[in-house]
């Protein structure tokens, strides 16, 4: 593994990142572009199968599409809408996703890191972040590495998005590295049911979704944070409207320990 690139972009210069659609965005000044691409040279210039390059197609091309379109549903709205404005002062929100959490940060937020691998989706996610009454700084990175100090955030904050990521033991113990201690970790997630028959068809169904949706349904996330360390200090576990399978959600608060 190594870095190939990393830069600052003020996206209000021309400067500004390949990926971010040339809309005019950075005209307040608030946003920033950091670009952290990692890659494993041989795997991702050697490989020339078809088969890759279809999957890497649909993951880089289709898949930001049907994130963004799906993820906009007034379910998720309404949840957005109470558990965003818990987050206060420096945020990291991992998983940008489109940004579509962007527009229900409040003032108690003094600078927002967003972290998002997909390229696709961060274009997207720029938009509403130049909007933002706040900097914003788009981290292009995945949560397993992510490019910030040790304790130099006040809030973690994650929304359907623990289960996309595929080491999610490195990423949790990333989130608890780079939150201070005593920050929180606010979190809306969906995983692993508690019926023995729903799990069983959460089982199943991973390796699909994996490929369809980039979604694991089937981890246990509340064991997940505490054996990252996290001490919960609130947790809500329920069914919300939806399938069975992939709308058991967990939705609460984590706290970085003090010592
Ligand atoms: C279902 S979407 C949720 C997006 C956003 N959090 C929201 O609420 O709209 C899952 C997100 O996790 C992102 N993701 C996938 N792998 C990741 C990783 N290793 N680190 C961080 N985010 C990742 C995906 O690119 C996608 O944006």
């Amino acid at each position: 593994m190594f870095v190939i690139s990393i830069a600052a972009f003020d996206a209000a210069s021309s400067a500004r990142g390949p990926f971010v659609p040339d809309t005019g965005i950075g005209a307040q000044g608030l946003l920033q572009l950091r670009v952290t691409s990692r890659h494993d040279g041989a795997h991702s210039f050697a490989q020339g199968h078809n088969e890759r390059d279809a999957m890497g197609w649909y993951e880089n091309r289709i898949l930001p599409v049907l994130i963004d379109r799906g993820m906009r549903n007034e379910v998720m709205a309404e949840h957005r809408a109470t558990t965003v404005p818990l987050a206060s002062q420096t945020v990291l929100e991992v998983g940008l996703g489109s940004g579509l959490n962007i527009p229900y940060y409040t003032n108690k937020v003094d600078r927002l890191y967003g972290l998002e691998p997909s390229q696709d989706l961060l274009g997207k996610a720029a938009l509403l972040a130049d909007a933002a009454p706040f900097p914003v700084e788009l981290l292009a990175a995945p949560a397993e590495d992510i490019p910030l100090e040790n304790d130099s955030v006040d809030t973690v904050f994650s929304s359907w998005t623990l289960c996309s990521i595929p080491s999610l033991k490195v990423a949790l113990k990333e989130m608890r590295r780079v939150l201070r201690p005593g920050g929180r970790f606010i979190f809306i997630e969906h995983g692993r049911a508690p019926d023995a028959n729903v799990a069983k068809w959460q089982d199943r169904i991973a390796p699909v979704l994996r490929v369809l949706a980039g979604c694991s349904p089937n981890k246990k996330m509340d064991d997940l944070i505490v054996e990252a360390g996290f001490e919960v200090t609130q947790m809500e576990k329920s069914y919300l409207k939806g399938p069975k399978f992939i709308s058991y959600h967990y939705i609460g608060q984590a706290r970085s320990p003090l010592a």
